[in-house]
């Protein structure tokens, strides 16, 4: 069974003036993304789209917009005053009655600071709300110390939903009252919208959203509540909440990867943000952060000292104290120690970057190999490539960036710098330290500076990888040594062994 016409409004109109912010709180990180981020997650895990989902936005309302925007269509309302909870809703009000009919008959409503609450929870509340068929479903937890929290009030004899009340104005005798107001509410549009104009403010003049409980209350459809655990409770107000929800969020996280089949060395020192994906039988290391939305595949061993933000890796790939961002590596890829790939690079399947390789919007080919500081930027490699050590892609002319082209095969001498833009055909090789200007065609092989191409001994022949060169950083083909002596074609640059 399914509730039919269901929307959302979340609340971000407030300062949160205990975060002692000049920004909206609901934009502060939680585990790397802005905790609204972590409420949009739990809507439209709901089934709820953007378009059915208004947020009520109002101080640093700009700002809010232009960053919910970026994850969808989303509606907005404005609250151009902070007049309270109660009002803020109202606010949403005219977004969701111009949908078209049906769309918004039941009303999930959330407050922007709380990013703990599980999918499970709010279809437990969708649930209770359509069997139990009240104007109102609020969540209600039992907390250890519920300051802060309005508290819910029953009758004392039948147990009774009566009402929430603000802990400003509880009574003495309430005080001691555990059962908190979660901040999760599901009503019925229809009761909803006009209920709202009964609200009366308080001393303070602000609308309270928890008074409407009373009034459904009163009502013999009436309100059901749903207990939840305390943990989902937690609101940010301050930046030691901000650190507790962090917390608990990435335990959370860090458990669910683990009981799915990832090992996590030292789970205290890992960091997995709530959109990335990762593969059983992966393993990370101590000091690795998983940023953005990370795809990982099986088999991997990840770190330690790694960062990878919004990285996609196939299976079995090995990352050792790199930072990867924005990238696709395909199987079999190795990384590192120390190297980086930027964003917009594709490395094809068992590629391997070396210690301080650097790979920028560049697409590598299988099994190619970039072993020692280097930089590959804006370019596009052929399979089976030797980058050699201190090789450079020179991209940028200082005010544009240039492509570089490098066939299958090719072998890159030590201390190469590829002036882009530039082409090398397949099996193209280059000595050490050329400098390249020109293009150079399928086959030829070129020294110096600027580098013209040499007549090879065996022009055809293509030696087998890594008989090449078993001298780590050699190549004797030196600068403006182009014609005299040739050296011979074994010195050229390095080839990927570790020595
Ligand atoms: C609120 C509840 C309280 C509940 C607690 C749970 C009310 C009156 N109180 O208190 O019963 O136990 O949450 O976490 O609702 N906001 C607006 N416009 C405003 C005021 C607030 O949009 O005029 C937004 C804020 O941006 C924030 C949310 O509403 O995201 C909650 O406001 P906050 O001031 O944090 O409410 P609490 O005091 O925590
Ligand atoms: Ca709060």
């Amino acid at each position: 069974m399914e509730l039919e016409g269901l929307s959302a409004v979340i609340l971000a109109a407030g300062k949160g003036t205990r975060m002692r912010s000049r920004f909206n709180k609901v934009l502060h990180p939680v585990l790397g993304e802005p905790m609204i981020f972590h409420s949009l997650r739990a809507v439209t895990g709901l089934g709820i789209p953007p378009e059915r989902t208004v947020i009520v936005v109002g101080h640093g309302a700009d700002e809010v917009r232009r960053v919910v925007a970026e994850r969808g269509p989303y509606l907005f309302a404005e609250q151009t005053e902070q007049l309270g909870t109660g009002h803020a809703l109202a606010m949403a009000a005219p977004a969701l009655e111009s949908l078209p009919p049906g769309e918004a008959e039941q009303i999930l409503v959330f407050y922007g600071d709380c990013p703990l609450y599980q999918p499970s929870t709010l279809a437990r509340l969708v649930q209770t709300h359509l069997v139990q068929s009240p104007l109102l479903t609020l969540a209600t937890a039992f907390v250890a110390d519920p300051t802060g929290y309005g508290r819910i009030v029953r009758a004392s004899d039948t147990q009774a939903f009566q009402a929430i009340i603000e802990e400003v104005d509880l009574l003495p005798a309430q005080k001691t009252i555990k059962e908190s107001n979660v901040g999760l509410y599901l009503y019925r549009a229809k009761w909803l919208w006009p209920a709202l104009k009964r609200l009366r403010p308080s001393p303070k003049g602000e609308f309270y959203l928890t008074d409407l409980a009373a009034f459904a209350a009163e009502n013999e459809l009436g309100v059901a509540t749903l207990e939840v655990e305390a943990q989902e409770s937690l609101s940010i107000n301050d930046r030691v909440q901000l650190a507790q929800v962090s917390a608990l969020l990435r335990q959370r996280i860090l458990r669910h990867w683990m009981l799915a089949g990832v090992t996590l060395t030292d789970p205290a020192s890992t960091f997995i943000s709530a959109a990335s994906q990762i593969e059983p039988d992966t393993l990370i290391e101590p000091n690795t952060h998983l940023r953005g939305a990370c795809r990982i595949g099986p088999d991997c061993v990840i770190g330690p000292n790694t960062l990878l933000t919004d990285a996609t890796l196939g299976a079995g790939c090995q990352i050792i104290a790199s930072v990867i961002e924005n990238s696709t590596l395909e199987a079999g890829v190795k990384v590192g120690p120390f190297s980086r790939v930027r964003p917009g690079s594709y490395l094809e399947e068992n590629v391997r970057l070396g210690n301080f390789a650097e790979v920028s919007r560049s697409r590598i080919g299988a099994g190619s190999r970039q072993g020692h500081f280097s930089f590959i930027g804006d370019a596009t490699l052929g399979p089976d490539v030797n980058i050699g050590a201190g090789t450079i892609t020179a991209n940028y002319d200082g005010v544009d960036k240039h492509k570089t082209q490098i066939g299958a095969h090719a072998f890159i001498g030590s201390d190469t710098i590829l002036r882009a833009p530039i082409s090398l055909g397949d099996y193209a090789r280059t000595g050490a330290g050329s400098v390249v200007t020109r293009n150079v065609e399928e086959g030829v092989t070129v020294v110096g500076l600027p580098a013209r191409p040499i007549k090879r001994r065996t022009q055809a022949a293509r030696p087998a990888a890594g008989a090449e060169n078993q001298n780590e950083a050699a190549g004797s083909g030196g600068v403006g040594d182009d014609t005299k002596h040739h050296p011979p074609q074994g010195q050229f640059g390095t080839d990927d062994s570790e020595g």
